[in-house]
């Protein structure tokens, strides 16, 4: 039995304006209160609505969190927004490297250790996220890859990686349906925990790992059962407050 408190955070991509995140934000932050004892959840609006849900949520015990976050604090850096003034608007967290990001905007290994340490920085918690693409996971590189993408924000933050969460989401189940089998996962998991025990054995005893990648209320308690997987990232299936609200509780009960 792990001591690590399990955290499902709803990462809403580009969805939901304001009107909706408002409403949706509300519905989630009233229903999910009996559970808020076991575990933590957060979500994560575009930057744009940021601003109403937190005022929504306040005070609610959810986490608020960005989706990208630029390693600069201010100056002429247009189109950026940075740690400082997420942490203005209330969020607490930030993912960062997400394997969008990655792809479709060319974030390298080395950008997403410095948007890791920018957000820990101002005392956000970076959720740092990892994943194979199929290619590399048919190659048999899958371990590989993760553990050098960890490995540059290992490197950046020393010892502070335990101020952080980490997701493996595979590129390949991601929004694709395909979920990874709880027993691949929590291969990758364990790998992961492993390379955080070369920083400290309490380093790895308390980050928590999340899994991403087509999580839905149908398969999240086969994942929650694995011994290295202390919550979820959940697009799709985040944006819907039913299947989250089931997520969580599912989630919940398994651990
Ligand atoms: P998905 O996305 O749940 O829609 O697969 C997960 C993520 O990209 O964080």
């Amino acid at each position: 039995m792990t001591l690590r408190t399990p955290l499902i955070v709803g990462n809403w991509k580009l969805h939901h304006l304001r009107e909706q995140a408002v409403q949706v934000s509300r519905q989630i932050a009233a229903r999910v209160q009996p559970l808020l004892n076991r575990c933590e959840v957060g979500i994560a609006p575009v930057f744009t609505t940021l601003s109403d849900v937190e005022q929504e949520i306040r005070g609610q015990g959810l986490h608020l969190a960005a989706q990208n976050l630029y390693w600069q604090e201010q100056g002429a850096f247009t189109g950026e927004v940075s740690a400082s003034f997420l942490k203005d608007v209330g969020c607490d967290m930030a993912i960062v490297g997400h394997s969008e990001r990655r792809q479709l905007f060319e974030e390298s290994n080395a950008m997403v250790a410095k948007k890791a340490h920018a957000a820990l920085q101002q005392g956000l918690t970076p959720i740092v996220c990892v994943g194979e693409t199929l290619s590399q996971r048919e190659a048999g590189d899958a371990e590989k890859t993760v553990l050098s993408q960890l490995g540059a924000v290992i490197e950046k933050l020393g010892p502070e990686i335990a101020k952080t969460v980490v997701a493996y989401e595979p590129v390949w189940a991601i929004g694709t349906g395909k979920v990874a089998t709880p027993e691949d996962a929590q291969e990758i998991h364990e790998a992961l925990r492993a390379a955080l025990a070369k920083v400290g054995s309490e380093v790895a005893e308390n980050t928590r790992i999340l899994y991403g990648g087509s999580v839905k209320p149908d398969n999240v308690t086969d994942l929650m059962h694995c011994q290295d997987i202390d919550g979820a990232l959940v697009g799709g299936a985040s944006l819907n407050v039913e299947d989250f609200l089931l997520i969580v509780s599912r989630g919940v009960e398994a651990r």
